[in-house]
């Protein structure tokens, strides 16, 4: 993880440009730090690879007014993800509200621009954030030097979409400035010393990077990051073949870090020990592992953001993404370390050929690690330097979870339902990808132990690696929540570890019909492969619909199941179809939560069921889907 993320001088953005003497501009707008790694790369690429100089600004350091005083002369890049409904990142804000003022308050007369756009399209607002914006932009009259791109992370394309841009930009970039390539030789921007006279000190290992940290301020929707206690953890699932972890935690004494029923708990992880040591044996660290290290700039504007001094163990297991694979030019660029001729001619070949890169990584694990002893089996990389690393691989990215339970009942202390994430490789079943933060999950829990009298894993006992038990996270809010009056129906659709958010719910209602409040009715509708296997929180739910009588009810749909159809949870709505519109008559609340792909197929069936149930035209439809949104009444968590 590298930023050049110094406190801004200036907020305006052409001043900088001009202080700074840059000839590009590249913008980017990140919630997952995507679009971030993608800006920094291609700042780099296109000083060494170009002499270009160019630079990565987060777009929230800046006065985005300031954008119209950049001169013709220069070009501006935006690399921008779409998430969630549609929405832009938080550093994107500014711009987007700024945008959204229209002329002629926003003029651009002399903005050369391209525009590049993160997304997946198994959501329904695929990429929309690019859209709008370059709708804006050339509404205010600003130029495209070349066409959106635009990538598509439904099949894992990310990574080629950028590359196949970025080539097309070079292309042209060629033609606009005259610039001639040349290869590129790694000069270092950070050094990284050994300093053993430092030794014994408190390294701070594992403490996570706040996102968005720096200049910019705290993002109002995130909390600090604390280490939380896992006070249990429980396995969900029956069957032995595949695992979904039941954790809670400890919000403690952290006033700080404070929940509301359907929010996300953001969770660091740390990579497993054997793609740590792996990795530290390839590059001949495993001795000096330990040895602190201090990190530094050597190039105006690079800066690490990783507490140091620190050490290559840290480094490796706590703020480098290790475990993901390695993305094809960085596997071209690594060639320059090789120490052997084969492993230079084999990651040439896969650099340069995106076949070839295809085929190898159906057959192959190729975490970095891996790679490096597949390229050069028992040999040590002594000449790629840790700096490289850091400059490089992209930092750990943490995942958000949704809170599976509800802050009335349950204030200080959370849950959060872990599927475990793993999937054969393409062309070697026998070898599996797993996931890095459900697995980390995973294996904290595994370190709890079993006992006769308690279904509950017990406290076996703090084990060094996984710190006592205690996670790096922090909360952030969402728009997933329950209507403001308990008396409002509500209709939940999930399917899998969709469940979770709507755990809290179920549990709030059931409190607050408790106590005596008017609850409305409430529908779930939940898909798995099969109740013997998967089907999450069973008993509570049952308890919580014999408590609720009338009040609750639950429609199942199971997919796998010997000798019956597979039914999905659209299967359900179709054939509650009355029920279903009318409850949405009742003024209910649509909640869909799971995989992308399934929340598309339940809003189709769903617009198709209104349309023939009300003989509704397109115009009526969208009418009643716009009024739905606008009033938050048809709320979508999903994930790729
Ligand atoms: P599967 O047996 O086909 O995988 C949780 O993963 C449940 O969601 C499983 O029952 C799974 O079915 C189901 N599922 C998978 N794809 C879906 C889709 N497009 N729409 C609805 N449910 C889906």
């Amino acid at each position: 993880g590298f930023q050049s993320n110094h406190p801004a001088a200036t907020r305006n953005i052409a001043e900088k440009l001009e202080q700074t003497d840059q000839r590009v501009v590249i913008f980017w707008g990140s919630q997952s730090g995507t679009s971030e790694i993608f800006a920094h790369k291609l700042a780099r690429e296109c000083h060494l690879r170009y002499g270009v100089d160019a630079i990565a600004l987060d777009l929230s350091d800046y006065d985005p007014e300031t954008i119209s005083q950049i001169p013709d002369t220069k070009l501006a890049i935006f690399i921008l993800s779409t998430f969630g409904e549609g929405d832009p990142s938080d550093n994107t804000a500014g711009l987007w509200s700024w945008l959204h003022k229209g002329q002629p308050t926003v003029s651009l007369p002399t903005l050369q621009y391209a525009a590049f756009g993160l997304g997946n399209s198994n959501y329904k607002y695929y990429n929309r954030v690019v859209d709008v914006v370059v709708e804006s932009l050339e509404k205010a009259g600003a130029k495209a030097f070349m066409p959106v791109g635009k990538a598509d992370d439904a099949n894992g394309g990310t990574e080629e979409d950028f590359l196949a841009w970025k080539t097309d930009l070079f292309t042209v970039f060629q033609e606009k400035l005259g610039c001639q390539e040349r290869e590129i030789i790694y000069t270092p921007a950070l050094a990284v010393r050994e300093d053993p006279s430092l030794e014994p000190i408190d390294l701070h290992h594992g403490v996570p990077i706040e996102q968005h940290s720096g200049s910019k301020g705290k993002s109002v929707k995130t909390s600090p990051i604390r280490a939380l206690a896992v006070t249990e953890a429980r396995e969900l699932y029956t069957t032995p073949t595949r695992n979904c972890v039941h954790l809670e935690l400890d919000l403690g004494s952290h006033s700080e870090l404070r929940y509301k029923t359907g929010d996300y708990l953001v969770v660091y992880p740390i990579a497993p020990d054997a793609e740590v040591d792996g990795l530290l044996r390839a590059l001949g660290w495993q001795e000096k592992a330990e040895t602190p290290l201090l990190i530094s700039a050597l190039e105006e504007g690079a800066a690490s953001n990783i507490p140091s001094p620190t050490s290559a163990n840290a480094i490796l297991r706590y703020y480098i993404d290790i475990c993901g694979p390695v993305a094809r030019d960085i596997v071209k660029d690594l060639a320059q370390f090789a120490p052997t001729p084969d492993a230079r001619e084999l990651l040439l070949t896969l650099g340069k050929n995106k076949d070839a890169y295809q085929t190898f990584t159906r057959r192959n694990y190729v975490t970095l690690g891996r790679l490096l002893s597949l390229a050069a089996p028992g040999v040590v990389w002594k000449d790629l330097p840790l700096s490289y690393l850091l400059e490089t691989i992209p930092p750990t990215q943490p995942r958000y979870y949704s809170i599976a339970s509800s802050s009335i009942i349950s204030a200080r202390r959370l849950a959060i339902t872990v599927g475990v994430e793993k999937k054969p490789l393409a062309d070697e079943p026998s070898t599996e990808i797993k996931g890095l933060t459900s697995n980390y999950l995973l294996a904290l829990s595994n370190s709890f132990q079993k006992t006769e009298t308690s279904p509950l894993y017990q406290l076996a006992g703090p084990t060094s690696a996984l710190e006592g038990h205690k996670i790096h996270a922090a909360i952030r809010k969402s728009k997933f929540k329950l209507p403001t009056l308990p008396s409002t129906p509500i209709i939940m659709v999930a399917a899998g570890t969709g469940i979770a958010a709507f755990r809290g719910f179920i549990q709030e209602r059931t409190r607050l019909k408790s106590i005596g409040k008017p609850v409305g009715p409430m529908v779930l509708f939940f898909g798995c492969r099969n109740p013997e296997e998967d089907y999450l929180y069973r008993q509570e739910l049952e308890e919580a619909r014999a408590e609720l009588g009338g009040a609750f009810e639950i429609v199942t749909a199971f997919s796998r199941v010997a000798g019956q159809k597979k039914q999905y949870v659209q299967d359900a709505i179709r054939y509650k179809a009355n029920d279903f519109c009318a409850l949405l008559d009742q003024d209910a609340s649509l909640y869909v939560c799971g995989r992308a792909s399934m929340a598309r197929e339940v809003g189709k069936t769903v617009q198709d069921m209104l349309m023939a149930q009300h003989g509704w035209d397109e115009p009526q439809l969208r009418k009643w889907s716009d009024s739905m949104k606008r009033g938050s009444k048809w709320l979508e968590d999903v994930w790729g």
